[in-house]
């Protein structure tokens, strides 16, 4: 949102924005899902169509295998809150990421259950925002030009220009690039530039022009330095603080890391064995498999317990009977804490509507309700 009295000021030092210009105060939104499964249809028929000679028997042809991506799960995700999706290998942390933002698409996959955005059953409607693993930035540009280029091609109109670049400065200080917003960004190879942690704060900077309300992130510490991952996760923090509800995946968090988010999900093979407040977790697993060691990092503890090739607790139980274990376990605790929600979404197999609507979903993401609308009409 944009404070009406700056507009059209003039100023351009960044701290004088900073006092009259915010672009994070957003729409509250709440994110419930229950009982979410994600099937994929997998089928060796369409290349062995193509190479009949590797055709077995026809078997081949007609029996195309149904594999669970998620399994049930349950999660809420309030307003404000940073949660972290944990897991190993495989578990299905990108899976529940894309399906919670509405990147899924695939023909051969079917999700089921509900899912609740405040009252809507549609991401559609709700300001929301993503960040991917991979930083897909021009290298020869400067930080300042590629915020301003992308404040252009992503903002309405209905914005001018000067408060535009009253934004690209606010997003700039905000996220502590103000010593670097003049040095190309670089791609680490041919071209010199930012560092890898200032790669992934300009992708988040470019994502926060869009003002979510819901910001997803895949990943976004992987690849970085402890320090560069904490201090990203420190900014992420501090948009919780201004109401957006940030949703991550993460691989291997550091423990101060770890110590601030609000809410964690624990996969393993799709099913949950953890969904809730961050500092309940470590007790929840404390409770049923063992303590956690004195100075270990309670991320790696979480991961190991949902690692189907590390065992733990009694000797003579195998990882998978634990495991099945505390499904079981959370199984039953989750019908305990996640009622069932009022509206009902059902989409199988992935609704083509829904493609179309997620990839023009960036028309309908803009909130900056105090914009007078003759400033906006100069540029
Ligand atoms: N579209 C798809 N079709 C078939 N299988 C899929 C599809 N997407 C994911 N999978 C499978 O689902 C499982 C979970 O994948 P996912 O990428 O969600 O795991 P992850 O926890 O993010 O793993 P990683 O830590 O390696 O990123 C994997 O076995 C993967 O092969
Ligand atoms: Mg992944």
């Amino acid at each position: 949102m944009i404070d009406n009295e700056c507009v059209g000021s003039g100023q351009s030092s960044g701290d004088s924005h900073k006092a009259k210009l915010s672009f994070s105060s957003v729409t509250p939104v709440d994110v419930q899902v229950r009982n979410l499964s994600v099937q994929v249809e997998s089928s060796t028929r369409q290349w062995k169509d193509r190479f009949p000679s590797f055709r077995k028997s026809t078997s081949d042809l007609e029996t195309p295998q149904t594999k669970c991506l998620l399994t049930h799960i349950d999660a809420d995700f309030p307003h404000g809150t940073l949660t972290g999706i944990l897991g190993s290998r495989g578990s299905g942390k990108t899976t529940l990421l894309n399906v919670l933002s509405e990147r899924m698409y695939d023909s051969n996959l079917s999700v089921q259950g509900e899912r609740l955005h405040n009252n809507s059953t549609s991401l559609s409607s709700i300001s929301h925002a993503y960040v991917g693993q991979t930083d897909s930035l021009l290298p020869t540009v400067t930080v300042h030009e590629t915020l301003t280029f992308a404040a252009s091609l992503l903002l309405p109109t209905s914005i001018s220009r000067i408060q535009r670049a009253k934004l690209v400065d606010n997003i700039i200080v905000e996220l502590g690039l103000k010593d670097c917003s003049n040095s190309c960004v670089g791609d680490g190879v041919r071209h010199m530039g930012c560092s890898s942690g200032g790669l992934r704060l300009i992708s988040l900077g470019i994502e926060l022009l869009r003002n979510p309300s819901v910001l997803f992130l895949e990943e976004p510490t992987t690849g970085l330095d402890p320090t560069s991952a904490f201090h990203i996760v420190t900014k992420l923090k501090s948009l919780t603080q201004k109401g957006v509800t940030v949703i991550m995946t993460l691989h291997q968090p550091r423990s101060d890391v770890f110590r601030m988010l609000d809410r964690v999900i624990l996969l393993s093979q799709g099913h949950s064995l953890y969904a809730g407040v961050a500092s309940e977790a470590v007790p929840w697993f404390e409770r049923l498999v063992r303590p956690l060691e004195l100075h270990r990092n309670p991320a790696d503890y979480l991961i190991d317990i949902g690692a189907i090739n590390v065992c733990m607790g009694a000797a003579e139980e195998t990882a998978p009977s634990r495991i099945s274990r505390l499904i079981a376990a959370w199984k039953s605790e989750s019908a305990i804490r996640f009622p069932p929600l009022k509206s009902k979404l059902t989409i199988s197999p992935v609704d083509p509507h829904d493609v179309i609507k997620a990839a023009c979903w960036s028309c309908h993401t803009w909130t900056y309700p105090d914009i007078p609308e003759a400033e906006g009409k100069q540029s």
